[in-house]
């Protein structure tokens, strides 16, 4: 089992120095847990694709304190990065850019532009701090599953990964992945939508871009199906859920806003009806659902489409590509 360490002084400054010796440390974001290593040591990035059983080509985030550790990463630093950087960072912003020149291509899985965020939460903050440079982190979880949102969760994908130290930070408050903007172009463009709304991006660069991206060229963390459980799972509108569920006969869970509608032999875990509070509950209540080994999960759609629901669309839309047919 990985070794879950709470996050003292002592335990910040050994982690730091496992990512000196090119060791691999998981670590509280406020988005998600990440897997982490030295941006600059191309072993260390490779144990993470090692681990993490992720695609070659599919480009991990370096995540920095602030911009001047941002500059040591990307090839230019422009008046538009600023002002996003001096409106949302630290927080749950990724911004694409040019690669810097002493960033080793295997960090960026031979992209020629790199994904850079500064993260909100103390512990990675400290982390940051104590290792003084880039830490380069997808998401903790293997390949294709749900991401991890506790330290649990982590230990759980990783069960199997004895050397594995993971920096226990709690519960992250948000929930959902990073908004990760594109700012290569003359126009801004939205390669995933995140806890920062589109509309709140319009308001620091005027136009943004959001194309409705499936393809990896674009963006290679945006296949179709992703953030997905093991269990087949469907999404179904709110007015049709209670004939849905008649229809059928083995037990099924249900993530729902009214426990009501969901009758024996099917469960129902009841979720928020608040944008924030769904985001930061659902990867946990996917988990749940996946560990109850039923059938499938159906999910509720929510109704609202403003500020992070659009986010939150996504992932279920990923979560439940493909699924139809099973
Ligand atoms: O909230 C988050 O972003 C979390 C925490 C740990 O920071 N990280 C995360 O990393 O979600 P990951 O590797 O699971 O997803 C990163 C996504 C990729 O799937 C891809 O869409 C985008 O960021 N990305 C990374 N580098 C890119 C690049 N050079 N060009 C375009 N997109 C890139
Ligand atoms: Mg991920």
């Amino acid at each position: 089992m990985p070794r879950l360490v709470q996050p003292t002084d002592e335990a910040i400054a050994q982690a730091a120095r496992l990512l000196r010796e090119g060791q691999i440390v998981a670590f509280t974001t406020e988005t998600v847990y990440g897997l982490g290593a030295d941006t600059f040591n191309v072993s260390a990035i490779e144990r993470v694709y090692q681990l993490k059983g992720r695609p070659a080509r599919n480009p991990l985030i370096a995540h920095v304190l602030d911009p001047a550790q941002a500059r040591q990463v990307v090839a230019q630093w422009n008046e538009r990065c600023q002002r996003l950087a001096e409106r949302f960072w630290p927080g749950p912003l990724t911004i694409v850019l040019p690669r810097g020149a002493l960033v080793p291509p295997a960090a960026t899985a031979g992209w020629s532009t790199i994904a850079v965020r500064a993260p909100a939460h103390p512990l990675a903050r400290r982390l940051l701090g104590a290792f003084g440079s880039s830490i380069s982190a997808p998401s903790a979880n293997r390949w294709g599953f749900v991401s991890p949102t506790t330290a649990r969760h982590v230990a759980e994908d990783f069960a199997d990964v004895d050397d594995l130290v993971i920096l226990d930070g709690g519960p992250c408050e948000i929930g959902i992945e990073s908004t990760v903007v594109d700012l290569c172009g003359a126009v801004a463009r939205v390669l995933r939508p995140g806890a920062v709304a589109i509309e709140h991006l319009r308001r620091v660069l005027g136009k943004v871009e959001a194309p409705q991206i499936t393809a990896q060229a674009a963006s290679p963390g945006t296949w179709a199906r992703h953030y997905a459980p093991h269990t087949p799972a469907e999404l179904v509108d709110g007015s049709s859920l209670r004939s849905r569920l008649d229809a059928l006969d083995a037990p099924v869970v249900v993530l729902c806003f009214d426990a009501d509608v969901v009758a024996a032999p099917h469960c129902s875990i009841v979720m928020p009806g608040s944008a924030k509070v769904y985001a930061a509950r659902l990867y946990d209540a996917l988990r749940q659902a996946d560990a109850m080994h039923l059938e499938q999960i159906i999910i509720e759609t929510p109704p609202q489409t403003q500020g992070i629901w659009p986010a939150i669309h996504d992932r279920l839309q990923r979560a439940t590509q493909g699924n139809e047919e099973q």
